[in-house]
């Protein structure tokens, strides 16, 4: 009998009164003379079952006895309602098959250090919480990806092997490419789907991205995903409000749908209710000024020059002003991509914003109004450092039926993290890849 044959715990409810079997694992037992209570876990949900000596063959009860942390197990058993229960159910067990005894399981409920559980990763993962972790993952990416669609966005998915940089020089991971020389693995999945967009006029990618940064922050990933959506016809101030209205209707679904694992993750609720549009915008300009005044009230925050990026401490500080995410807007064109629009006023700014995610989790979306412009995207290039062979195919989505349009990518283990109040980024995907981290 497989999992998708037998009764599913998370709908155990719909079968009170009722026999039914359950497939799954145990997370815990504890023996009391002639009880033995048995917590599975099947993925979906936990179940106390209680096997009674009087109640089954002794056959039964000495498989109870057998069973260890993690082994897997078959139980068939009468659904009670219990009040007491964390589910409201419990299993009057009848019968227990053993499929498989588990020996000195390493991961045991004592306390582990990090370390040994990032070792451990493989089996961390059905763990409470970093199984209520990884379902806000699911949900975020779904809630992203469906409210997306619901708007009229194609999905269009872009290469991970490309030839060039989109997001600088610096951070790029290379590997052999047969005759062709080099390749590199995306930074970001933008610059093509700007083609998609020219196609199909709203469009988002979204998948691995790299970066080759020798960080060892709890916000960076060598390996994260990213989903991207493109607009055409869109301008700078669409932008932001398409990415307020995203932000928010993931943060309210997952409330929604997940409040059982925020539950488990002990996550403050009341924060993530205030995610509405529309949120709180500074310019690049005022974050300067706002630091000059208030730097002193995060340690290690100090002030800087216009012209230099923010760090860690200055994201923070500027977070913590307000009770929601902040767009940061106008940043220099010097510091950032080559591809951002200048703002037509001031030409020394570009038309872009960051999102920082309220609470101090940093940013979560980078994104910008992009040139449309075939004769300044190329100087642009150019002064990049880049060659204009290879970016021919982008510059002729600007020579063939250019338009404005502007578009932002979403880290999705930036977001999971804020969302489910988990401070480290390493825990917000099944296999994280770190400075110092590929096994397992
Ligand atoms: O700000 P970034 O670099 O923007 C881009 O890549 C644009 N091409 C996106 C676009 O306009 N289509 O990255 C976007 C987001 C960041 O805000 C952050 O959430 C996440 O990607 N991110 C990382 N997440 C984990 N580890 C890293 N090393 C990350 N670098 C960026
Ligand atoms: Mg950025």
């Amino acid at each position: 009998m497989s999992l998708l044959a037998t009764t599913s715990i998370a709908t155990i409810a719909d079968y009170a009164g009722q026999t039914v079997t359950l497939s799954g694992w145990i997370h815990n037992k504890t023996e009391k003379g002639k009880l033995i209570f048995l917590m599975l876990r099947d993925g979906s949900a936990m179940i106390q079952c209680v096997v009674f000596k009087k109640n089954v063959s002794e056959a039964c009860f000495a498989h109870a006895q057998q069973l260890t942390q993690e082994s897997a197990c078959r139980i068939t058993g009468g659904v009670r309602a219990d009040s007491r229960a964390p589910s409201g159910y419990e299993l009057d067990v009848q019968d227990v098959e053993i499929v498989s005894i588990t020996e000195d399981y390493p991961i045991s409920p004592k306390e582990h250090g990090v370390e040994f559980l990032m070792e451990h990763r493989h089996l961390w993962v059905r763990s409470s919480k970093q199984h209520a972790l990884l379902r806000i993952r699911a949900e975020v990416i779904a809630a992203a990806q469906e409210w997306l669609n619901a708007q009229g966005f194609i999905r269009f998915d872009t290469p991970i092997l490309t030839a060039t940089a989109a997001e600088g020089t610096t951070n790029l991971f290379g590997t052999d490419y047969f005759d062709l020389g080099r390749a590199y693995l995306a930074q970001t999945g933008q610059l093509y789907v700007e083609s998609g967009m020219m196609s199909f006029g709203k469009v988002y990618c979204f998948g691995p991205t790299f970066r080759a940064e020798k960080s060892k922050t709890r916000r960076h990933l060598t390996e994260f995903w990213m989903i991207e959506p493109e607009v055409a016809f869109a301008d700078h101030d669409d932008n932001l409000a398409l990415q307020e209205q995203f932000v928010s209707a993931i943060v309210q679904r997952v409330l929604e749908r997940r409040s059982e694992d925020l539950r488990v993750l002990e996550r403050d609720l009341e924060p993530l209710k205030r995610i509405v549009p529309p949120f709180p915008r500074l310019s690049y300009d005022e974050a300067i000024e706002l630091i000059r005044t208030k730097h002193h009230e995060v340690e290690g925050c100090l002030p800087i020059a216009w012209g230099e990026d923010f760090g860690a401490a200055h994201e923070t500080l500027i977070a913590q002003q307000f009770d929601r995410p902040v767009f940061i807007e106008r940043f220099p064109s010097a510091i950032k991509a080559f591809y951002m629009q200048p703002d037509p006023n001031r030409p020394e700014v570009a038309l872009c914003a960051d999102l920082l995610a309220s609470e101090g989790y940093g940013e979560i979306i980078g994104g910008s109004q992009r040139i449309h412009d075939p004769v300044l995207l190329e100087a642009r290039i150019r002064e990049h450092g880049l060659s204009i062979e290879d970016y021919r195919w982008y510059l002729d989505l600007r020579r063939y039926g250019t338009v404005p349009h502007s578009g932002f990518g979403m880290g999705i283990e930036r977001a999971v993290a804020w969302i489910s109040g988990t401070r480290h980024i390493r825990e917000t995907i099944p296999f994280p890849r770190q400075l110092y981290r590929l096994y397992p």
